[in-house]
């Protein structure tokens, strides 16, 4: 069977499925109806096994003609709290929520390769393990749930892909090795004593223990770790009062810290704690710091960016690979499956000025380049020829 002829009569369904998606988002862990109608569409496309490890995630797992190994693929389906501003005929039909990070895509891509690959299951030799999970946006997040509920059990090597608007179509960016930081959210109150705006003396203003605050954590970033492991440490969230004259009792600050390095990772809640604690006492103020733990660092297993490197130049094209240089410090909970088994994720290029696709992920105006699905699916498909079949 002609693999590029399969693909080729799958691309209107996944353009189907994919505004089908587009236009009922449902957020994170919300998204039931998203996996019954992903469930009910793989029904259709072949000699599926198909489970609900939760109600809001689809698994499906393809068992080829002969024994082999078993590999996974993953697509998100979770959708963001936007108010859609796109000008697709499909928007959002909910208000306040979007796919604005393109996990219809995905999801739709994912389904595409389901299909081409379960029409090729004669020629298979191993199964594949098709993972919609949901809740990528939201930590814990919902790969970390499915880790632990063993949808990774016998898997060799897992892949996911993303699209990426800030390159065109055609493109296909990789980063081997680590590729996405770690994300952890963190809670400082600072307890001081408030009174009268007029009488200071009688106060511990937490406002201007704070703003020394805010500006001794960036020390921690310059000065106390090294340049070339330094983490990005941001303070979102200052919040102390409401009036003119009145002194507050207590502040807020929080904040996230993004890290490429376990090690820098342990540290900066230490160094914090440190620093808030120091400050907070040459004023007389109390404090509490907590942490919430988010994703670990993702990280590209060499073998698998092997695989992957081979299958983008098969699959779509010599030139299209990107080496990426850097990581991001954005955070993708792809990585809960990569502390398992080695993967690699890919960014797929889904940027087109011609058609207004030039808007960032989670902007209210996020638009793809539909091209990019294509591709997407070439990949899905790709890797599983490269494996499975000889
Ligand atoms: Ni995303």
């Amino acid at each position: 069977m002609n693999i590029e002829q399969l693909i080729a009569d799958v691309e209107q369904q996944v353009l189907q499925w994919r505004r089908h998606l587009h236009a009922n988002p449902e957020l994170s862990f919300q998204e039931a109806q998203t996996a019954d109608y992903i469930a009910a569409q793989l029904a259709h496309l072949g000699p599926l096994k198909i489970s609900r490890p939760t109600p809001n995630s689809v698994v499906a797992e393809l068992q080829g003609a002969a024994p082999g190994p078993c590999y996974a693929l993953r697509a998100d389906i979770d959708a963001l709290p936007i108010q859609e501003e796109s000008d697709e005929p499909f928007c959002s039909t909910r208000p306040g929520v979007m796919h604005a990070c393109g996990h219809d895509a995905h999801s739709a891509m994912l389904l595409g390769a389901a299909s081409v690959l379960c029409q090729l299951q004669a020629q298979l030799q191993g199964s594949v393990r098709f993972i919609f999970q949901h809740a990528e946006e939201v930590p814990p997040g919902g790969a970390q749930q499915l880790v632990d509920l063993g949808v990774l059990d016998g898997v060799k090597m897992i892949f996911g892909l993303h699209v990426m608007p800030n390159f065109p179509t055609g493109e296909v960016g990789m980063k081997q090795g680590v590729f996405s930081g770690s994300s952890d959210n963190f809670d400082i109150v600072l307890q001081g004593k408030g009174g009268h705006g007029s009488m200071p003396h009688l106060c511990i203003d937490p406002v201007p223990i704070g703003a020394e605050i805010v500006s001794a954590l960036q020390q921690i970033v310059a000065r106390k770790l090294d340049p070339l492991n330094a983490p990005v440490l941001t303070v979102a969230t200052f919040q102390a009062g409401d009036s003119y004259n009145v002194i507050p009792d207590s502040a807020r600050l929080a904040g996230t810290l993004r890290t490429h390095n376990q090690e820098v990772r342990e540290r900066v809640p230490l160094l914090v704690e440190q620093t808030v604690a120091g400050i907070s006492q040459a004023h007389g103020a109390s404090y509490k710091v907590d942490w919430t733990r988010g994703y670990t660092i993702g990280n590209n297993h060499p073998d698998a960016c092997a695989i992957a490197r081979e299958v983008v130049a098969e699959a779509v094209g010599p030139q299209a690979l990107r080496e990426l240089t850097s990581a991001m410090f954005g955070s993708e909970d792809f990585s809960s499956y990569q502390e398992k088994v080695p993967g690699c994720f890919l960014f797929i290029g889904s940027g087109n000025e011609a058609i207004g696709a030039t808007y960032g992920v989670h902007n209210p105006r996020f638009k793809l380049d539909e091209a990019a699905m294509q591709i997407g699916v070439k990949l899905h498909v790709g890797f599983i020829r490269h494996l499975l079949m000889r």
